[in-house]
């Protein structure tokens, strides 16, 4: 893979996420694609979109897919960052995981999922929300070497989760077990050597095995949690398979695991080392809300999503052909001052937050906001409430490699009362 020097004195940009440019300061890269090559045909020739008109229009287009039937994107980057597909996507598997998926395979597994899992459902975990946050704090307090990654990242999306599906207390440890091997997928760099690979797939096995069970005995006692409202999720009729909730609960966990873990951390990272937007916060902690909206916008765990062109696509004075690969860069797009005044101004009580790309944009947006938004406000709020500073105790920071998703690879803090 090359890796081109990217400096003030190069006018040429060339982008790819994998060089240590990225990995140092992707920010700097944007701002350059954004001002020279808003549509950039870069590294494994995929184009790399930033302006936030342009990722919006094309996130909306159906002549983009996620199923990769042409692409050898994929392929490439495994080859590269050894960061091997979560989940198998094989398009005839009738319990493929619906986030890579096209319409209308994935229009009726997301309407059926969106059913079971919808805002009011979230609403009504508002008070185990608040618990899981405040027992996680009561926690770090305790530990003299806090690190936000493994101590409230690592644990928050799988308790989050285990509430949402209705895992009985007495059975979390065994399921916090299974799940985070399966939950790491897109995370991190994994050994391939075939032994590797088999004892991930035992593990994903004997998850599935796991939820196979608790749908039995959801379906003998029903209950207020997800696994059953999957089950008796129906659209004209149409219900999802004990497979196809298996495979929903997995892709759950996946999706929502990597991404809340760096959210956490990105979160404190920047009320770190913005310390006048953390007493802002403090003095006004009805801005939690649009702080989860401006760390999302600002530092978010995602910054790009990947898609393969289905159809010729004229973008820019560019011809994006069939089978092209485009990276929609969400991340960059979030710092398009055509849309953000001051992009690159950390900002709490941003007057458009609403307009981030943090969650992604079009059929695939994040169905995980209506959990994920009112968590992470739960955690602001209960920060501002319990200290006056966050201090960082690791110096520098250093980030996850990979492409996938962007947080440091641990952050030690400290808390002052
Ligand atoms: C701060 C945390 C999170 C961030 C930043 C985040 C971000 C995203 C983004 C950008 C996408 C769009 C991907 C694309 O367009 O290709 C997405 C999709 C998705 N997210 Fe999240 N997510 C978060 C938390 C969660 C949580 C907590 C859940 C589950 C409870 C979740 C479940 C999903 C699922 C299932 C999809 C795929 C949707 C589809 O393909 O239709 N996410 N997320």
């Amino acid at each position: 893979m090359n890796n081109p020097t990217q400096t003030a004195e190069d006018p040429a940009v060339y982008f790819d996420p994998l060089s240590e440019a990225f990995r140092a300061d992707p920010f700097e890269l944007y701002r350059r694609l954004l001002e020279e090559a808003p549509v950039h045909r870069g590294a494994m020739g995929a184009w790399f979109v930033t302006r936030y008109a342009d990722v919006a229009t094309l996130l909306r287009d159906g002549r983009l897919g996620k199923e990769f039937t042409q692409s050898s994107f994929f392929d490439e980057l495994e080859a590269v960052t050894l960061q091997p597909r979560f989940l198998e996507r094989a398009p005839e598997d009738p319990d493929k995981p619906f986030l890579l998926c096209d319409p209308p395979f994935h229009t009726r597994q997301r309407a059926l999922l969106t059913q079971a899992f919808s805002p009011a459902v979230a609403r009504g975990m508002q008070a185990d929300i608040e618990r899981i946050v405040g027992e996680l704090l009561d926690e770090a307090e305790r530990k003299p070497d806090f690190d936000v990654v493994a101590d409230l990242g690592d644990p928050l999306p799988l308790k989050l989760l285990a509430s949402l599906f209705g895992v009985p207390a007495e059975e979390y440890d065994e399921y916090a077990a299974l799940a985070t091997t399966p939950a790491g997928a897109l995370d991190v760099l994994q050994d391939q050597s075939p032994e590797a690979v088999a004892q991930r797939r035992a593990e994903l096995e004997a998850l599935q095995r796991y939820f196979l069970k608790l749908i039995e005995r959801r379906r003998a006692e029903p209950g207020d949690d997800l696994v059953t409202r999957l089950l008796n999720a129906a659209v004209e009729g149409d219900k999802l398979t004990d497979g196809e909730v298996v495979c929903a609960c997995i892709v759950l966990i996946v999706a929502a695991y990597g991404a809340t873990k760096c959210f956490a951390a990105n979160a404190f990272l920047m009320f770190a080392r913005y310390p006048d937007q953390y007493d802002r916060l403090r003095e006004h902690p009805e801005l939690a809300e649009s702080a989860v909206d401006e760390v999302s916008r600002f530092e978010p765990p995602v910054h790009a999503v990947g898609r393969e062109a289905t159809a010729r696509i004229e973008l820019d004075g560019h011809v994006i052909e069939p089978g092209d690969t485009v990276m929609p860069l969400i991340a960059a797009a979030n710092r398009d001052p055509e849309k953000f005044e001051n992009p690159d101004v950390f900002d709490i009580g941003r007057a458009n937050h609403k307009a981030q790309m943090g969650f992604g944009v079009g059929i695939h947006y994040c169905p995980g906001t209506v959990l994920s938004k009112p968590a992470g406000a739960a955690l602001f709020r209960e920060l501002a409430k319990r200290y006056r500073r966050i201090r960082l105790a690791d110096a520098p920071v250093e980030y996850k490699p990979g492409f996938g998703l962007r947080g440091p690879e641990q952050l030690h803090v400290v808390f002052d009362a």
